[in-house]
C-alpha cells in the first residue's frame, strides 16, 4: 500500500509539521508501507523533490496531484490553517483518494476556536465564557479582569497570553493579531490541563485512550512545549468519575464535529468538571507527542497507531 505523507505548510506551526510528518513516514515504512513524501513551503510551493524548482504554487500543486493520484492513502501531517483546517481533506475529497483524519468539516469547525465553542456548548459540554473581538476593534476593548487572549485560528500557544493588567491588554491583543483577524478574549480558567485522544478506527468504532495531564504552571506556552520542559502524566491520575465525565465530553464532542482520524480534546478538569479548552484534529505526531503517548498507554504502539490511521482513511464525503 502506498503511502503519501505531507508535511510543512504554511503557518506559524511549519516546522512542528516537519517533525510529525518525518515520524509518520518513518513509522510507516517500519509498518510496511511503501512511503512517499511531499513538504508544503511556507510559501506554499509543494517541494515534490527535483521537479517544483521555480514553479508557482499552483504549478508545483500540479505536479503534487500526481503523487497524490499514485497514493492508496495521502496522511496530510500539517497542523494549522491550511492543513488541519480540511483543506488538505477537501483536496482529496475532491480527488476521491482517501486520507487520514477528519474531513473538511470537521477540520474547518475544530480549527476555529470560537466555533468549536458553539458546537461545544451545543452538544452540553462547557467551555470558557469568551467574546471575539476584530483585530480592527482593538482599540475598544475594555478591560474587565484578568482574561486569556488568543487568535481564533492558530496553534502552538502562537498569539496566547494571559494578561493580568490594563496596561498589557493591548500589546497582547495586537500579538494576537498577528495570527488571526479574529481574537478570542476568555475568562481564565482554573483548573488541571487534561488532554484526551479519541480514535475512529476503520469500520467506525472509535475510542479514548487514557487522558494525559499537562504540568504547566501558567499558560501552556510555546517554549514549554518544544524545549523538552513539559512534564505530562499519563495516564493522568483521576477518579473513575471524573476519567469518566472527560471521555464523555471527548467521545460527545468528537461526534458533535464528525471527526474522523484521531483528535485530541484539551480539557481543564476544574472544581465544577471538565471544561473544554480545543480541539485538535491533526495534533502532533511525533513519538514523543501528547496523542502517541496516550496511546502508549493502552498499548498501541507508535507504529501501531500510525497504521491503524491507514486503514481507517476514507475519502471525506464532507
Ligand atoms: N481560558 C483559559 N484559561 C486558562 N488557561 C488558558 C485558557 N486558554 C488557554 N489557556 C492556556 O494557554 C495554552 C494555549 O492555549 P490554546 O487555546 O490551547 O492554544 P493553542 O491552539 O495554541 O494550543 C493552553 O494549553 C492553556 O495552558
Ligand atoms: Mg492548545
Amino acid at each position: 500500500m502506498r503511502v503519501l505523507v505531507i508535511g510543512g505548510g504554511q503557518n506559524s506551526e511549519h516546522d512542528v509539521s516537519l517533525a510529525s510528518a518525518a515520524a509518520v513516514a518513518e513509522a510507516l515504512g517500519v509498518g510496511g508501507y511503501e512511503v512517499s513524501t511531499v513538504t508544503i513551503s511556507r510559501a506554499g510551493i509543494w517541494e515534490v523533490a527535483g521537479v517544483s524548482e521555480g514553479a508557482t504554487a499552483a504549478e508545483s500543486l500540479a505536479l503534487a496531484m500526481t503523487m497524490i493520484t499514485r497514493a492508496d492513502v495521502v496522511f496530510p501531517a500539517v497542523h494549522g490553517a491550511l492543513g488541519e483546517d480540511g483543506v488538505l481533506a477537501a483536496l482529496c475529497a475532491l480527488a476521491g483518494v482517501r486520507v487520514v483524519g477528519s474531513g473538511p468539516r470537521a477540520g474547518a469547525i475544530g480549527m476555529d476556536k470560537w466555533m468549536t465553542k458553539l458546537v461545544a456548548e451545543a452538544a452540553g459540554l462547557r467551555t470558557a465564557r469568551g467574546r471575539l473581538i476584530g483585530a480592527a476593534d482593538c482599540g475598544d476593548a475594555e478591560f474587565d479582569g484578568a482574561v486569556v487572549v488568543k487568535p481564533v485560528s492558530a496553534g502552538s500557544s502562537y498569539g496566547v497570553s494571559l494578561v493580568r493588567e490594563e496596561a498589557d491588554l493591548a500589546a497582547a491583543l495586537r500579538e494576537a493579531a498577528r495570527f488571526d483577524r479574529r481574537i478570542l478574549v476568555e475568562e481564565v480558567v482554573h483548573g488541571r490541563e487534561i488532554d484526551l485522544a479519541v480514535i475512529r478506527e476503520a469500520g467506525g468504532v472509535r475510542w479514548a485512550a487514557p487522558p494525559l495531564e499537562i504540568h504547566a504552571a501558567g499558560l501552556f506556552d510555546t517554549a514549554m512545549k518544544y524545549d523538552g520542559s513539559a512534564r505530562f502524566t499519563v495516564p493522568a491520575q483521576l477518579s473513575i468519575a471524573e476519567s469518566g465525565s472527560l471521555t464523555r465530553a471527548a467521545l460527545a464532542l468528537f461526534d458533535a464535529l464528525g471527526c474522523g482520524g484521531v483528535a485530541r480534546m484539551d480539557f481543564f478538569l476544574t472544581d465544577e468538571g471538565p471544561v473544554l479548552n480545543e480541539v485538535n484534529t491533526m495534533p502532533g505526531l511525533t513519538a514523543a507527542s501528547q496523542v502517541p503517548r496516550m496511546f502508549a498507554a493502552a498499548d498501541v504502539s507508535y507504529v501501531d497507531l500510525v497504521d491503524r490511521l491507514v486503514r481507517a482513511a476514507e475519502v471525506p464525503e464532507r
